[in-house]
């Protein structure tokens, strides 16, 4: 029975490879270009031209303890991964103490004055109190990022968050708001502040995305439960101010979202489809460098979004239509 499986699996992959094609193999070890598995945990990602720039918290057992890191890989085709740079080195810059962390590097580029500018989370260990993001910047898309300061955005307290560029290249940050909820709130011209909020949810929702698709905004989150998994939720809305719908489960709740936690939703889109893709994160925190990516193409339309039972799959940036094959 095992070996029928495998050689029909073999054959699937066979048949992608003389395609020129390789699956996303959701959950499974993703080498890059060296063969190491890929760096980029809590991640997002942008296009620039025809190329993807993945970036994420390196978390590789190597690292001097003392530094946190991320890292970027780039892309033609959402499957193979060229490594770039660490693009962050960066040792404690706010006095937070030994245990302090930066996570969910999200990248934005800004049209107006060409600056790269990353945000993340940054904050210390007992408690995450300081629950601040820290932004930096660079000239290039994979040079060495420099830290440039740290604030809690509109003043409140701000721990996971993620990144939403609109089809308009109106720039967002979604963050999770301790007291109060899941807030959306845009950036200031230059990308350096988060200026305006639109929308506060009261839902206690964390690993936020959006994606604006045929006319509707949709939002994802995760519940709070740290490194462990749970059954993810969403809610669409017309603006991004609202008015939001209730949050519903994405996936059979039982499978704790097949055991990842949402980062992102990318949208590619083809001349014959749109596809959004849901980037999840399959955590390991006592071997976080062998955390896992859970990426597929959502079901979405007519105000519903669902992620389909993961399987290894193809995507052709061409067209924007995405196969499932079986697993
Ligand atoms: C999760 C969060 C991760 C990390 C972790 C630490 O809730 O999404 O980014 O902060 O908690 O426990």
């Amino acid at each position: 029975m095992v070996v029928v499986a495998n050689a029909a699996f073999l054959g699937l992959l066979a048949g992608w490879a003389s395609a020129g094609q390789l699956p996303i193999n959701p959950g499974a070890v993703w080498p890059d270009n060296r063969g190491q598995h890929i760096q980029a945990h809590g991640g997002g990602i942008i296009k620039l031209g025809d190329t993807y720039y993945w970036f994420g918290e390196d978390r590789s057992p190597e690292s001097d303890r003392d530094k946190r890191y991320v890292s970027c890989y780039s892309s033609a085709d959402l499957a193979h991964w060229t490594f770039r740079n660490q693009v962050v080195k960066l040792a404690d810059p706010e006095n937070l103490g030994r245990r302090w962390v930066l996570e969910r590097p999200k990248v934005f580029h800004n049209p107006k004055t060409k600056k790269y500018v990353m945000y993340a989370h940054i904050d210390g260990k007992g408690g995450y109190q300081f629950a601040s993001v820290a932004v930096f910047t660079c000239d290039s898309v994979d040079g060495d990022y420099q830290y440039l300061k740290s604030f809690r955005p509109l003043g409140h307290e701000s721990r996971d968050l993620g990144q939403f560029v609109d089809d308009d290249g109106s720039a967002y940050l979604i963050f999770e708001d301790r007291p109060f909820g899941f807030r959306i709130a845009k950036l200031s011209d230059d990308y350096l502040n988060v200026e305006k909020e639109m929308c506060l949810m009261p839902e206690h929702l964390e690993g936020g995305a959006v994606v604006h698709y045929d006319g509707l905004y949709y939002v994802i989150g995760s519940g709070l439960t740290g490194w462990r998994p749970n059954p993810n939720k969403y809610a669409t809305a017309p603006g991004l101010t609202g008015p939001w719908s209730e949050f519903k489960d994405l996936a059979p709740p039982e499978t704790n979202t097949y055991g990842s936690q949402s980062t992102m939703m990318l949208k590619v889109v083809g001349a014959k489809t749109t596809t959004v893709i849901f980037m999840g994160d399959i955590w390991k925190p006592q071997t976080q460098w062998d955390s896992r990516y859970l990426w597929m193409p959502l079901e979405i339309g007519g105000g519903k979004l669902w992620l389909p039972e993961p399987k290894p799959w193809t995507l052709d940036l061409k067209t924007g239509v995405a196969q499932t094959g079986r697993s």
